[in-house]
C-alpha cells in the first residue's frame, strides 16, 4: 500500500488527539455534515437523508476516521476495514475528487468544535492525516471500480435496467427482475452480494440511493432483488425508496444501478458446514447461497435456519422448499415469532417464539460449521450473542447489515 509518509511530530500530534476528537466525535461529525450539505448540496444526491436523521452515518464516519487515525503509522492493519467501506462507496459512486470536499469540511468542523483548543499544529496534522487515509481508501476503490469496469458485462458508474418482471413474494416483500437496457451481458456475482437503486421520485428533489442484496443464484440473464416495503409506523414515515418501488414502479420501467459489490459472499472453495441463518428480508442474500450451494457443492451440509413473523410475511418458502427437495445435504427449520392458526395447524414452523442457542444446539450437531446470518439489528445481536456462547470463533462468523454498519456486541 503506498501512502505519503507523515513525519513522527505529525504522528504523535496525531495520536494524542485522537481522544480528543473522538470525545466530540459526534458534535464535529454533525457539524461536518451541515456544513458539508449547505457548500455542496449536490452531495445530498448520494447520502442517505433518514441515516442523517437518524444520525447512524454521523457514527460511522466519526468512528472510522479515528479508527483510522490510530493506525496512522500501520494502516495495513485496517485495511479489512476499509475495504468494507470501499465496496459501499464503490456501489454508491463515490469518487477520488469527492475526498478533498470532505476532508476540508471535516477540518473546518473540527476547527470550529475545538475552538482555541484546535491550534495550526494540530490541525495541519489533521490535514495531512486524512489525506493520507483518503489516499487508501482512494486507491482501494479505483482498484473495485477497475475490476467491476473490466469483468464481462461489467460496468463502472449507473447502468440503466428495465424491470422485466415485478413478483409479489409475501404481503410485504416483492421481487423485481433486472434485465440490462442495452441489451448486453450482466457481471457475474458471488452469492451474499448487493446493487445500488438510484431512485429518481416524482416531486422529490434529490435522488435516493439504496442497497439491495440479490436475491438469485447468479449466471441468469436477470439480477433479481426482493424488497420489503417499510410501512409508516405512528409518527415514523414511511421508508422512501421501498414505497416506490412497491407502488410506482412497474413492469417495463427503467431504474438506474451499479454493479455487484459486498464482501458478505459465499465461500464455495470451504467445504466446512455451513449454516445460514436470516430473519425477515435478511432472506435476500441466504436464497443466492442457498441456491448456488444446491448446484455448485451438492455434497457440502447445509442447514438454513429463517425466523419470520408467520406465513403472511414469510416470502420464498415454495422456492426454497424447490431447491430443498432436490438436495440431500440441506436441513432447513422455520422460526415464527406468531404463528397464525392456520400456521399451527399445518405446523409449518419448528419453533414458535425467536431462535435461541438452546434450539440452535438441538437442530445442529455441533458448532463445527461457518455461519452466516443477517436480519434486523436485534436479530443479528441475538445471534451473535449466541454463537459466541458456543465458543464458535469470530473467523467462522459473517453478517450483513441492512443499513450503515453497527455494533453488535452493544
Ligand atoms: C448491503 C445491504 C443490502 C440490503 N438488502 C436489502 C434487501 O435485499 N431487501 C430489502 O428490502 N432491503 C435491503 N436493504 C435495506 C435497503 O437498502 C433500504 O434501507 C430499505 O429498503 C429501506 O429503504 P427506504 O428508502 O424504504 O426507507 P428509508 O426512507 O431509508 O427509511 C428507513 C427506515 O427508517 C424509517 N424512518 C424514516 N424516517 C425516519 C425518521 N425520521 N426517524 C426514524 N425512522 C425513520 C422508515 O420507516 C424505514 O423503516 C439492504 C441494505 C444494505 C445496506
Ligand atoms: C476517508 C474518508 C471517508 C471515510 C473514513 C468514510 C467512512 C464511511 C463509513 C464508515 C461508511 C459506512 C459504511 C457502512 O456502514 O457500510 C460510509 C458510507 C458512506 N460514505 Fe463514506 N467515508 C469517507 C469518505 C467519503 C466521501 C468522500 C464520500 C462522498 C462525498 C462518502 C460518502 C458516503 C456515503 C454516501 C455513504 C453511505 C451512507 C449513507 O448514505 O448514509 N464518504 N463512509
Amino acid at each position: 500500500m503506498s501512502t505519503k509518509l507523515l513525519n513522527s511530530n505529525t504522528i504523535n500530534i496525531i495520536k494524542s488527539t485522537v481522544p480528543v476528537l473522538a470525545e466530540h466525535g459526534t458534535a464535529i461529525t454533525t457539524r461536518f455534515y451541515q456544513m458539508l450539505f449547505e457548500n455542496h448540496p449536490e452531495l445530498l444526491h448520494i447520502f442517505n437523508h433518514v441515516n442523517q436523521k437518524q444520525g447512524k452515518q454521523q457514527q460511522a464516519l466519526a468512528s472510522t476516521v479515528y479508527a483510522a487515525a490510530q493506525y496512522i503509522d500501520n494502516l495495513e492493519a485496517i485495511l479489512p476495514a476499509v475495504k468494507q467501506i470501499a465496496h459501499k462507496h464503490r456501489s454508491l459512486g463515490i469518487q477520488a475528487e469527492h475526498y478533498p470536499i470532505v476532508g476540508e469540511h471535516l477540518l473546518l468542523a473540527i476547527k470550529e468544535v475545538l475552538g482555541d483548543a484546535a491550534t495550526d499544529d494540530i490541525i495541519n496534522a489533521w490535514g495531512d492525516a486524512y489525506g493520507v487515509i483518503a489516499d487508501v481508501f482512494i486507491s482501494v476503490e479505483k482498484e473495485m471500480y477497475h475490476e467491476a469496469a473490466s469483468k464481462t458485462g461489467g460496468w463502472d458508474d449507473f447502468r440503466e435496467f428495465v424491470i422485466s418482471k415485478k413478483e409479489k413474494e409475501s404481503d410485504v416483500i416483492t421481487s423485481f427482475y433486472l434485465k440490462p437496457k442495452d441489451g448486453g451481458p450482466i457481471s457475474a456475482f458471488t452469492p451474499g452480494q448487493y446493487i445500488t437503486v438510484k431512485a429518481v421520485i416524482d416531486g422529490e428533489t434529490y435522488t435516493h440511493l439504496r442497497q439491495y442484496s440479490l436475491s438469485d443464484q447468479p449466471g441468469q440473464d436477470y439480477y433479481r432483488i426482493s424488497v420489503k416495503r417499510e410501512d409508516q409506523k405512528g409518527n415514523i414515515p414511511a421508508g422512501i425508496v421501498s414505497n416506490f418501488l412497491h407502488d410506482q414502479v412497474s413492469e417495463g420501467d427503467l431504474l438506474e444501478i451499479t454493479a455487484p459489490a459486498g464482501d458478505f459472499v459465499l465461500d464455495s472453495h470451504e467445504d466446512r458446514p455451513i449454516v445460514l441463518i436470516s430473519g425477515g428480508v435478511g432472506q435476500t442474500p441466504m436464497i443466492s447461497m442457498l441456491k448456488t450451494l444446491a448446484k455448485k457443492q451438492p455434497e457440502r451440509q447445509v442447514t438454513y435456519v429463517h425466523a419470520a413473523i408467520n406465513s403472511s410475511h414469510h416470502a420464498f418458502n415454495k422456492e426454497i422448499r424447490s431447491v430443498i427437495d432436490s438436495s440431500t445435504n440441506i436441513q432447513y427449520f422455520l422460526a415464527y415469532e406468531s404463528p397464525t392458526e392456520d400456521d399451527k395447524q399445518t405446523g409449518i414452523y419448528q419453533k414458535a417464539g425467536y431462535i435461541d442457542l438452546p434450539w440452535l444446539q438441538s437442530i445442529l450437531t455441533n458448532n463445527e460449521a461457518t455461519f452466516y446470518f443477517c436480519g434486523p439489528v436485534p436479530f443479528m445481536k441475538a445471534i451473535r450473542k449466541a454463537l459466541k456462547e458456543w465458543n464458535v470463533a469470530d473467523e467462522h462468523i459473517h453478517f450483513e447489515f441492512f443499513g450503515p454498519k453497527g455494533n453488535l456486541d452493544h
